[in-house]
């Protein structure tokens, strides 16, 4: 294990999941320094099935297996993200879909689980109100970070950030990362 992780699952650069990411990584005693998913090639899965079998994914190692790799050797993970139709980005989802075959892995007994690390996650959408707006997100990265050996610690979901700079003028919205990232002990 090295350090935390942190990244921003956006398409968008310089976007509002990028702000959150580096104020985080700025609020640490560590120098940190996020990596961004749209940096990185993501094929998605064609639900070939071959992971039943033996927990390899057969489309090779692209950035999805990068990442995975990444995500092992973290010793904690902050992930950015905003909401697109009440989920995540479609990057974001192909790059979930592709651990697949790390669950697979672990059903079949060929990855075990290891110690539990502590997971944070930042999400932003553009609407002040609906009750269901985060509603598709949590679940989906609750059980992807399970694969992982996360557990989610703290989610924030801040609502009415819409233009890229809007986090970056919102006072409260920017207290709360950084309290977020104190609260972490990184
Ligand atoms: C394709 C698309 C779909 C979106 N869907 C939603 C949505 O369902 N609910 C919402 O509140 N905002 C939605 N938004 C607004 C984004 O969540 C908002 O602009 C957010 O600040 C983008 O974050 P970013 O700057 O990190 O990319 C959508 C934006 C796009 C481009």
């Amino acid at each position: 294990m090295n350090e935390p992780l942190i990244m921003s699952l956006s398409p968008r650069a310089g976007g509002n999941s990028d702000h959150a990411a580096a104020l985080f990584a700025r609020s640490l005693d560590r120098e940190s320094r996020p990596v961004f998913l749209r940096e990185h090639q993501i094929e998605p899965c064609t639900g070939c099935g071959c992971c039943a079998e033996d927990g390899l994914c057969r489309i090779g190692a692209d950035g999805a297996e990068e990442l995975f790799s990444r995500l092992d050797r973290a010793s904690g993970l902050v992930l950015t993200a905003p909401v697109y139709f009440y989920h995540l980005p479609s990057q974001a989802k192909a790059w979930i879909d592709r651990a697949q075959s790390r669950y697979m892995a672990r059903q079949s007994g060929l990855r075990t689980p290891q110690a539990l690390r502590c997971a944070y996650v930042v999400l932003v959408a553009g609407r002040t109100r609906g009750e269901n707006l985060f509603a598709g997100i949590l679940p989906t990265l609750n059980y992807f970070l399970q694969v992982f050996d996360f557990r989610i610690e703290k989610t924030l979901c801040l609502r009415g950030l819409d233009g890229a700079d809007d986090f970056s003028r919102d006072r409260a919205a920017a207290d709360a990362v950084r309290d977020l990232a104190r609260s972490s002990g990184w």
